[in-house]
């Protein structure tokens, strides 16, 4: 059976493209039942509406209360019954409530090596502060905002002549493999959250997997 997934997004939408290319390319076991986005215009529901996938968006404006708009978010992702929600570029902090109805089942990728620049702005941060290397992390979400147990991770190079958008560009690249590896050990079963801590082929993943970049030409 493929692992259903229901993607959360916000915006541009690129990795949940990676990802839909990825399971188009045969190169990973899922499906994807749903893209639930906080924006109706947001440009990456395009990705979804072209393979004809059902595209929702939530918007914060008719739901004041943090709590309604995760249980109204919540019940729309049940109506998928997905084995696991995936945020891509998702920019909501989710309620303690929310998040823990789907531990061991949510995940999210973020453009650090955690822990190491949790939260925004983390191109620019790397830059500030002079670290040499830089890369995206896909972790389990916990009430603890990018503080999740960290699965795998892509590292990459700080260049002398970087910028923000150049960092994040040379991160992006990397993320749009580092997602669908991830999903394609999970869809495997080689990745399990125990409740307590992510086992990778049933030992404790003490350490997150680091999967190779692919720099060359860049
Ligand atoms: C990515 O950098 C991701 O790591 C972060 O938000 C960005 C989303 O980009 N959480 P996209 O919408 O997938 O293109």
């Amino acid at each position: 059976m493929p692992l259903s997934l229901v993607v959360l997004i916000s915006g541009r939408g690129s990795n949940l493209k990676a990802i839909l290319d990825a399971i188009e390319a045969g190169d990973l076991p899922a499906v994807v039942c749903a893209v639930i986005s906080t924006d109706a215009g947001a440009r990456g529901l395009e990705y979804a509406r072209r393979r004809h996938i059902d595209t929702l968006a939530l918007d914060a404006a008719d739901y004041p209360e943090r709590n309604d708009y995760d249980r109204a978010l919540q019940g729309l992702i049940e109506r998928f019954n997905p084995d696991l929600v995936v945020l891509a570029g998702f920019m909501r902090i989710l309620t303690p409530g929310f998040v823990r109805h789907f531990q061991g089942r949510i995940l999210n990728i973020h453009p650090s090596l955690l822990p190491a620049f949790r939260g925004l702005r983390t191109h620019q941060r790397a830059l500030e502060a002079g670290v040499r290397e830089h890369g995206a992390s896909v972790h389990f979400v916990t009430e603890e905002l990018d503080g999740g147990p960290v699965i795998a991770q892509v590292r990459v190079p700080v260049l002398a002549d970087d910028d923000p958008a150049s960092l994040a560009a040379r991160v992006l690249r990397e993320e749009h493999r580092l997602y669908p590896q991830t999903l394609r050990w999970l869809a495997e079963g080689r990745i399990r959250w125990n409740g307590q801590q992510v086992l990778f082929d049933d030992k404790p993943l003490n350490h997150p997997q680091q999967l190779e970049a692919q720099l060359e030409g860049q």
